[in-house]
């Protein structure tokens, strides 16, 4: 049964005031609407997550929000800023606390379609993205193989946010596009079958409780 209606959520940015890597994943999120999504933006400053905490049973209703607006998505645009080589931590955190889907129904986020960005200082964004694709399949999602790691992104964007060559507004469209038309293939066929996700839940590793018991 093919879906009509697809959800694609952005989560990114970073604690800073401006921050290019939100400024990217809003056009990415425009290309997605375009593509006929309905979007929503998880801002990670405005979130203002706690550090993920394992011995933490309540969080607080941002994580709550964060981790239903994921699992409900049928399309993720992921958007980091690169620090020291890698994702940020703030952004890292957030990933950390999607640890609390692992008892949904499919677990993490399985058959969901994830477009990646980074923006970066220097030129070496990719570092970032693949930190990122590492994550995503750690979480049993799908990378699609479009990725955007903006290099140089202090002169690539005007203090509002706005890139200031159109041809970057047109990669993070086709970003946007691309993740909610595998997002359609997926929700028409999810590729994982039964014995598939049998088999991944036979191999999932012991849980922390369960490790010391063992
Ligand atoms: C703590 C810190 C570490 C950074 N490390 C790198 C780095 O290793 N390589 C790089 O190219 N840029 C680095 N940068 C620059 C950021 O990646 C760049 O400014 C990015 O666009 C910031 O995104 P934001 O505006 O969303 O915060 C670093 C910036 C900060 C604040």
């Amino acid at each position: 049964m093919t879906k009509k209606h697809l959800t694609v959520v952005g989560l990114g940015g970073s604690l800073a005031l401006h921050s290019n890597s939100l400024a990217a994943l809003r056009i990415a999120l425009e290309g997605a609407a375009e593509a006929g999504a309905t979007t929503e933006l998880l801002d990670i400053r405005q979130l203002s997550l706690p550090m993920y905490d394992p011995a933490n049973d309540s969080p607080p209703d941002s994580v709550r929000r964060m981790c239903d607006a994921i699992h409900r998505a049928d399309g993720l645009i992921w958007s980091s800023p690169m620090y020291n080589g890698t994702i940020s931590g703030s952004f890292k955190n957030a990933l950390d606390w999607l640890k609390l889907l692992d008892d949904r129904n499919p677990p993490y986020l399985t058959d969901k379609v994830v477009g990646l960005i980074s923006t970066a200082g220097g030129v070496q964004g990719l570092q970032a993205v693949n930190t990122m694709e590492f994550v995503v399949r750690a979480l049993r999602g799908w990378a699609v193989p479009l990725v955007m790691p903006i290099a140089q992104a202090w002169k690539a964007f005007d203090e509002r946010g706005i890139p200031r060559v159109s041809q970057l507004t047109e990669q993070l469209h086709a970003l946007g596009r691309e993740v909610t038309r595998a997002s359609f293939q997926f929700a028409s066929e999810p590729p994982t079958k039964e014995d598939a996700a049998r088999a991944e839940a036979g191999i999932t590793p012991l849980s922390d409780r369960e490790a010391k018991s063992a």
